[in-house]
Parts: C-alpha cells; structure tokens; sequence
C-alpha cells in the first residue's frame, strides 16, 4: 500500500515547499484545499497544516474541522497552523508586541521530543508572524522557545490512549533559512508518522507504467510533443507500457530554435518513439504576416496549432485517450485557497471532446526536479532532460513587432551562438553554465534600429537583448549575473557572424515587475 502524507492548504506562499520537502525525503504527498480532507483514506499516515495569509481571528480565515483527523493519524501545524491548532483547542492567539518575521533562534528545545530529536541547542529558525500564541492548550506542553516567542513548538503530552499526537510549530521548518528544517520534517515524516520512505523515481516508474497498462490496455493514444522535459518524459513512459499503441505528434510551426525540430525529432526517434512530425510552417508564417500585437501573436499561434495537430490527430481514427505532459504546479496553481478554479487546465483546444478522448496524465503528481529524476531513471539524453523551458508559441514572442522568416533566421543564429556558449562555458565547479540558469534566450528588437560602425561602414541594424534568469517555478524570477568575460565574448561572436545585428544588451529585469518573455 502507497502511503502519503496529506498537506492542507490555508493559502500560505510556501505550501508548495512543504510538498516539496516531503518528497525529498522520498515520500509521496498530496496538496489539498484545507477544507478538501479526502474521506476514509487509509493511504494516510500524517497530516501537515500550512501557513496562511490570515489570522485566526480574521471573519474570512479559514477553519477546519480538526476532529477529521486529529488523533486518528499524526499532525503537525505550521505557522498558521500552529496557531488554528492552539485556538481550536483552546489556546490563546494575539496581536501582541513580540511579532517576529525572519531569522530567529531556538532558546530552548526539547531535544527527547521526537519532533527535534537531534536538534541543536540556538538552532536557526525562520519566523514570518504578526500574531503570537500567548496560551497553549491544556494537555499540550512547550517544546521550543525563542527569545521573543515563548511558544515556538509546542506539542500534545504522549497520549495514553493509544491515539496519535499532535505537534506545533510557529516557525517555517520547509524554507532554506530554517537551517535544522529538513531535519524537523524528516522527524516528523519519518520518525512520528513513519513513511518507508519508498517514493522514489524507479517506483514511481513501475507503478505508473503498471497502472498505464491497466487503464488503457490495448487502446490507442495521441500525445502532443514540444521538445521540453514533461511532454517527451510522459511520452517515455507511456511507449515503456503501451508501445506502439502511442503516437506522438510533433509539430514544427517555423519558430523554434536553429536546427531544433530536426535534432528533437532524432532523439525521439532514438527514443524508439513512433513520432510524427509536421512541418506547418508555412501555414504560421502566412497567419502571423503583418502581425505586431503580442496577444494576437500568441492568439494566432494557439489557434493554428490546434488546427493542426488536431488534422494530424484525426487520422489515427481509433484513438481513445489523449495524453499530455500535466505536472502537479500546473494543478496546484489551477485552485485558489477556496478550491475554485481560477486558471483552466491547458489542454489541447476542442479535441477531447470532439473525438471523445479521455484525457491521461503520467506526470500529475511529479514536480519538475521529479520529472528530470524519472527522465534520468529512464536513461533519457541528458540534453533533453536539462532543457531550458521554452514557450510554446516559440521565438515569436521572442521577436518584437511582426514576423517575417527571415528576421525569425536572424534571431535562430543569435540564439544559437548564446545557448552554444552557455553550453561551453565552464563554471569554477565544473558544471556548464547552461545548467546555472532556469532559462535563457535571446530576444530580437526588430522595431528598434541603431547605429553602429563595421569596418569604414555606417551600419543602422536591430539589437538583440540576451535574457537569462534563475528561478524556481517562472512565477518570480531574477535576472542571472552571468560573467562578463561570457558576455563579452557573446556579444562578440552574436556581432561578428548574425548579419542584420549591430549591438548586443543584457536584460537585468527581474520578474516581477518584469516577465521572463519580452511579449
Ligand atoms: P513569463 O513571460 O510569463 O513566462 O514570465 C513564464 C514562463 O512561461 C513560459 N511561457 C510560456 N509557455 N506557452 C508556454 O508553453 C506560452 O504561451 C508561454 N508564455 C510564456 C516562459 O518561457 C517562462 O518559462
């Protein structure tokens, strides 16, 4: 039987950290809305309460109703949740004057508390709260102090009844400045709930592949690929359990990298993937002509790879289930606190439903580090499982103003002499500098002209800014302080050999207020 540790969500910006932190310590773990509890599961062996944007006393914040669960599987509030935990109880929570938000240190810990079984004595904690607990329930006893907040833990006495104990922290045990963080969590997850730790990317290989064969047997699936990480690791995985009864459709619409729909179509192949590819081009070059708005860009691109992918698709008329490369962000993003979709599922437009497709998703549960491990497990080539992100509507909206093939050919060898480069580039521990950064490109000013001088020539061309950022997840991101010798040696070489350019710019914007595409 899989076990799970179940994470409610009270809306906290590091409910995801959790998660992730739990599966580092190889055990599976779902996210819910915190009003979501799943009735009589008994794949749980302990529940995580989050932070929250709220206080207790808040008319809006949100409550729960503990008895679900308190008692029957180990618990552990976090901030927030700590705080529920007291209030619930019978606790105090208030606004008082010892608020603490960053780096605080633990006073005292109980360390024969299993929670911090080796912990040490001023072991650096990470605090973000404006209320405080002034009163912990009866029953319950403090097990960490710090010099400001006398409750930073607390826990239910050793129950003599045989039910399952309870724990609290006021601090954020899942960020890095927590430094013993990992540790709690592997207490807890380990030592109190007791996971096997046996989630791991080669069981979660042959369960997967095991249950794709369960649930589609001998039917067909189409899967749609892009040439990033999710879409061909999905597609791995389901040739590993289906075979030939997969199909894939990869579609070139004229603007991705230099040379890349070729080199992407022989790894798949190499893959033994049955892949087809379609060279819509001219098609998109045709549609985009004249086109400078970035919505209607985008608006023409996602029109015109429905159209033909869907073409494509309806060939393989026996089809039953569609497959797509889903990774669990893309659904913890799509529910708010309230467990209201706020952002609907991507999905390939109309299909579905018009060939009464079932919709299969491998990776839903996986994280992107997860996603590379099962790629790596998988024997994946590495350069398609270190692959930058890139967007789907490609270097369109990596050119500003419209779209000509020509200018697109510029801006595929600018390109393409920085990702080289960043490829080449050794850092001082060995790595290459592409793997530093979570996406890079160049981007092409088509409307912007300036002047320059090549040899005895006056030359009056477009620039190209270079962009790369270090991020986690592409909702924030920061610029990369990539070194100057690189940069000089890009610009350079970007100068020298793409004709039509004459001036190369860094992009030092950070997301927000920034995007990481320029449209
Ligand atoms: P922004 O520009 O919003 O980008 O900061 C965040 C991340 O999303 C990628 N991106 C897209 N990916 N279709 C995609 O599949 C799109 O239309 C699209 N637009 C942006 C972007 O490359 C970055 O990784």
């Amino acid at each position: 039987m899989q076990q799970k540790i179940i994470i409610l969500d009270f809306g906290s910006q590091t409910t995801q950290l959790i998660g992730r932190r739990v599966r580092e310590l190889d055990t599976f773990c779902e996210i819910l809305p915190y009003n979501k509890y799943p009735e009589d599961d008994s794949e749980v062996i302990g529940v995580i309460l989050s932070g929250s944007p709220y206080s207790v006393h808040d008319p809006e914040a949100f409550k729960v109703d503990l008895s679900r669960f308190v008692g029957k599987v180990p618990v552990l509030g976090i901030c927030y949740g700590s705080q529920y935990i007291s209030y619930a109880n019978g606790g105090k929570v208030e606004k008082t004057d010892s608020r603490e938000y960053g780096r605080a240190h633990l006073q005292t810990v109980d360390t024969a508390n299993p929670l911090f079984k080796g912990f040490e004595q001023h072991s650096q904690v990470w605090m973000s709260h404006g209320d405080t607990i002034t009163a912990i329930p009866e029953g319950y006893e403090c097990i960490a102090s710090t010099a400001d907040v006398k409750y930073a833990a607390f826990a239910k006495k050793s129950p003599t009844d045989g039910s399952k104990g309870v724990w609290a922290v006021q601090f954020h045990p899942e960020v890095f400045h927590t430094l013993q963080g990992s540790l709690l969590l592997k207490n807890f997850v380990v030592g109190i709930c007791g996971s096997r730790q046996q989630w791991s990317a080669a069981s979660f290989i042959d369960t997967t592949v095991a249950e794709l064969k369960q649930q589609i047997g001998t039917d067909r699936v189409i899967l749609g690929l892009s040439g990033g990480v999710d879409s061909s690791v999905a597609a791995v995985l389901l040739n590993k359990a289906i075979g030939s009864n997969l199909t894939c459709i990869f579609v070139d619409h004229g603007m991705l990298r230099k040379n890349e729909f070729q080199q992407v179509m022989d790894d798949y192949r190499g893959l033994g993937l049955n892949v087809i590819g379609v060279d819509a081009s001219e098609k998109f070059f045709t549609d985009l002509a004249g086109v400078t708005d970035p919505e209607t860009k985008r608006k023409i691109i996602g029109r015109d790879f429905v159209e033909v992918f869907n073409a494509e698709a309806k060939k393989i008329t026996d089809a039953r289930w569609l497959a797509q490369g889903t990774i669990y962000p893309d659904r913890i993003e799509s529910l708010n606190i309230t467990g209201k979709v706020i952002k609907s599922h991507h999905n390939v437009g109309g299909l579905p439903e018009e060939m009464h497709l079932k919709l299969c998703e491998p990776l839903k549960w996986l994280f992107k580090d997860e996603v590379r491990r099962v790629g790596r497990q998988l024997q994946m080539p590495e350069q398609l499982i270190s692959r930058h992100p890139f967007p789907g509507p490609g270097l369109a909206v990596r050119i500003l103003g419209d779209i000509t093939p020509e200018r697109v050919r510029v801006l595929q060898d600018a390109d393409d002499i920085y990702i080289r480069s960043l490829r080449e580039y050794k850092c001082d521990d060995g790595d290459i500098l592409y793997n530093k950064v979570w996406q890079a490109g160049a981007v092409l000013l088509a409307t912007v002209r300036s002047v320059g001088v090549m040899g005895d020539e006056r030359t009056y061309e477009n620039p190209v800014a270079l962009r790369a950022v270090t991020s986690t997840d592409a909702m924030t991101a920061d610029w990369a302080h990539l070194p100057y010798d690189f940069l000089a040696k890009v610009s350079n070489e970007i100068i020298n050999k793409v004709k039509g350019v004459n001036r190369v710019c860094y992009d030092i914007s950070s997301k927000p207020p920034s995007t990481i595409e320029w449209e």
